[in-house]
């Protein structure tokens, strides 16, 4: 039909000038077969030797994703005129990065230069998920790596752990993720651990009255100082019950007054979000099922084309041109 082929021709030039890598699945079946194996090999022995990795994939992913594309622009280091993200306050407490170069040699000793770090942050994120007991999820590659940092931006990107909920939603839909994807994919917040300098304003001079008194207090013993060195390694783990496990604790805390971060807290507080967190903690199956959409989702943010970015050789570099 003459009407159809003119659309295709169409959409074709469309997307040739939209400037927008595709993302597809198994994007490396024939450059580097044995990519997504070789990540998620490594991917398990670090979380043999370091629990805590997998927890590092599935952060790193959410802030290098919210942050205009997934592009390993969070992995680049200060030095040639960048400024890394690292030193955002935003990334506060993030680590492991190190351990991306473990990965990232694996992958090329495998097929030098083909595997970009972005699809490497996604793919880490993916089997560390599984790692923590979360869904598997299917996941597209074919990212290109970004050129430049988004430190500029960052603040205004990623919400804050005090931001209020109709901010901490209309962040998630400016990236495609609604409502119910947006209490799902909190749910992240059912592993890994909280500094003390984001709990203290719930803690001091007094404690915040929607603090379970006792979490509160526990709380207290673990963050004694009001204004602590933020160099402190003083934190909390977000979820005692199941600290390593990405289930729906997380859910059934928060209704019991433990949430740790105040957007943890407004996630019952606020009508819009609290019934489906009473979904969540009534049913472990449909919080993992709207976690990995919304994860899906996330990690297909906005990927760059191939002539703005590139596939760096060292995550932490530009390549040199
Ligand atoms: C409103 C949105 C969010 C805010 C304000 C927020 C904020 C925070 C803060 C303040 C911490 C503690 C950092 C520290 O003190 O070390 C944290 C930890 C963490 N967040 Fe979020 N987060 C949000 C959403 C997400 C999402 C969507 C994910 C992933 C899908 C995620 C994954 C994690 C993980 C895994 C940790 C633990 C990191 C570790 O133990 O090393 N967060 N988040
Ligand atoms: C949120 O917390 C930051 C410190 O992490 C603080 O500077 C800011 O004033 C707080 N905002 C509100 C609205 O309390």
């Amino acid at each position: 039909m003459a009407s159809h082929k003119l659309l295709c021709i169409f959409l074709f030039v469309l997307h040739f000038y939209s400037g927008h890598s595709e993302l597809q699945l198994n994007y490396y079946s024939e450059s580097c077969p044995n990519a997504e194996e070789i990540v998620k090999q490594t991917v398990i022995t670090l979380y043999k030797e370091h629990g805590n990795t997998a927890v590092s994939w599935l952060r790193t992913l959410f802030h290098d994703c919210m942050v205009k594309s997934c592009d390993a622009s969070i992995l680049l280091e200060s030095i040639n005129g960048i400024q890394s993200e690292k030193i955002s306050k935003r990334n506060m407490g993030m680590r492991n990065f190190k351990y991306i170069n473990t990965i990232k040699d694996a992958l090329e000793s495998s097929c030098p230069m083909t595997v970009s770090c972005a699809d490497l942050v996604a793919l880490a994120a993916r089997d560390g998920i599984v790692m923590l007991g979360g869904p598997h999820i299917e996941m597209k590659t074919g990212r290109k790596d970004s050129k430049e940092s988004h430190l500029a931006i960052i603040d205004a990107m990623l919400p804050n752990h005090n931001d209020s909920m109709l901010y901490v939603l209309d962040r998630f839909q400016s990236v495609g993720i609604d409502v119910e994807g947006t209490v799902a994919l909190l749910g992240a917040h059912s592993v890994g651990r909280v500094h003390c300098i984001n709990l203290v304003d719930r803690l001091y001079p007094t404690a915040d009255p929607t603090l379970d008194p006792n979490f509160a207090e526990y709380l207290k013993r673990r963050c004694p100082h009001p204004d602590p060195n933020p160099l402190a390694v003083e934190y909390s783990r977000s979820d005692l019950q199941t600290p390593m496990i990405l289930d729906n604790m997380y859910y059934k805390n928060i209704k019991n007054n433990k949430g740790l971060l105040i957007v943890d807290q407004q996630l019952v507080s606020n009508p819009i979000t609290s019934p489906y967190v009473d979904k969540m903690a009534a049913d472990n199956d449909y919080f993992h099922d709207q976690f990995a959409k919304a994860l899906l989702t996330l990690s297909e943010n906005n990927p760059i084309s191939e002539e703005e970015g590139e596939v760096r050789k060292d995550c932490r570099f530009v390549n040199h041109n």
